[in-house]
């Protein structure tokens, strides 16, 4: 599995923290900034892989689970903390559910949003990756 997390540089006084990513903290230029806020806790995201865009999943406030699907493993991540970030890279499936009550995901993505790059259809993402 390539995705990977990457930890967000802190800064922390008695003022609160701060968090800053800077050019190269991530693999990737950050082309497209989106979040999910509001999101009922029943609810399920993702459930699309992608050929072109990489991303960075920050649980900015509150938390979710993140599956993830290489085609070979299956792995579940909870992220719960605004300084640490998930690296999708492209070709992997992504779910995402369980998020609690005020949470909101943030996502720094590598391209500008385009259907066309998207595959919705997990046969079709598990055929993609057949040799
Ligand atoms: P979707 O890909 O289902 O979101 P998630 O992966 O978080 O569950 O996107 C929901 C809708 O928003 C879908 O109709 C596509 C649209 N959308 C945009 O128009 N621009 C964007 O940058 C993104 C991420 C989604």
């Amino acid at each position: 599995m390539k995705a990977k997390l990457i930890n967000i540089t802190k800064i922390e006084d008695s003022r609160g923290n701060l968090a800053v990513i800077e050019k190269d903290s991530i693999p990737f230029k950050i082309k497209r900034v989106y979040y999910l806020y509001d999101v009922p806790s029943n609810a399920y995201r993702g459930g699309h892989a992608n050929k072109k865009q990489e991303s960075l999943l920050i649980a900015l406030s509150g938390s979710f689970e993140v599956v993830m699907d290489d085609g070979t493993e299956r792995i579940r991540i909870m992220l719960n903390k605004p300084n640490v970030g998930l690296y999708i890279p492209t070709g992997i499936w992504r779910e995402m559910e369980n998020f609690s009550s005020g949470s909101v995901c943030l996502v720094l993505a590598s391209t500008n949003y385009d259907e066309q790059e998207y595959i919705r259809d997990y046969n079709l993402f598990k055929l993609s990756k057949q040799p």
